[in-house]
């Protein structure tokens, strides 16, 4: 078996029609730290960040994502703005991000480290859905 860092790991996304993109972050930010809890984006705060509902709703995708064997724990993130207090109540010793996010974390770097990764190239949900409706 391969030792894990010791910590905690927190990470945060929407998870709409899983993809490969989604096991690769979630297994490079499980291999960061002993435990990792995922946040899965609310409908509602999708609706309000991509102006679309997810095509799962939020307790299908938590469940697809708390069914992973990199993931430890999960929870319903209702709003960006909570993002320190998220850290806070889940002791996060890491914040692993999509590089889509660079920088914008930064902040956080007072309560834990912050990583971003690269993004897995050629696959997002918002081309699956145009591959599919095509
Ligand atoms: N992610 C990734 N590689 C991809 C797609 C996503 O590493 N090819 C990461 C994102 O950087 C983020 C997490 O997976 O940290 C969740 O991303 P999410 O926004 O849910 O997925 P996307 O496929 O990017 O969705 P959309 O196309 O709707 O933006």
């Amino acid at each position: 078996m391969k030792m894990r860092p010791a910590g905690t790991v927190l990470t945060f996304g929407t998870f709409d029609v899983f993809h490969v993109g989604h096991l690769r972050i979630l297994e490079r930010a499980a291999a960061l730290g002993a435990r990792l809890v995922v946040g899965v984006s609310s409908d509602a705060l999708n609706i309000s960040k991509k102006g679309r509902a997810p095509v799962f709703p939020q307790e299908e995708r938590l469940q697809l994502v708390a069914a992973l064997r990199c993931v430890d724990a999960v929870f319903i993130e209702e709003s960006l703005e909570l993002k320190r207090h998220y850290l806070t109540e889940y002791g996060a010793d890491v914040l692993a991000m999509g590089d889509d996010w660079r920088g914008r974390f930064d902040e956080f770097a007072d309560v834990c480290r912050v990583v971003y990764f690269e993004r897995t190239p050629a696959v997002s949900t918002t081309a699956i859905i145009e591959k599919i409706r095509l």
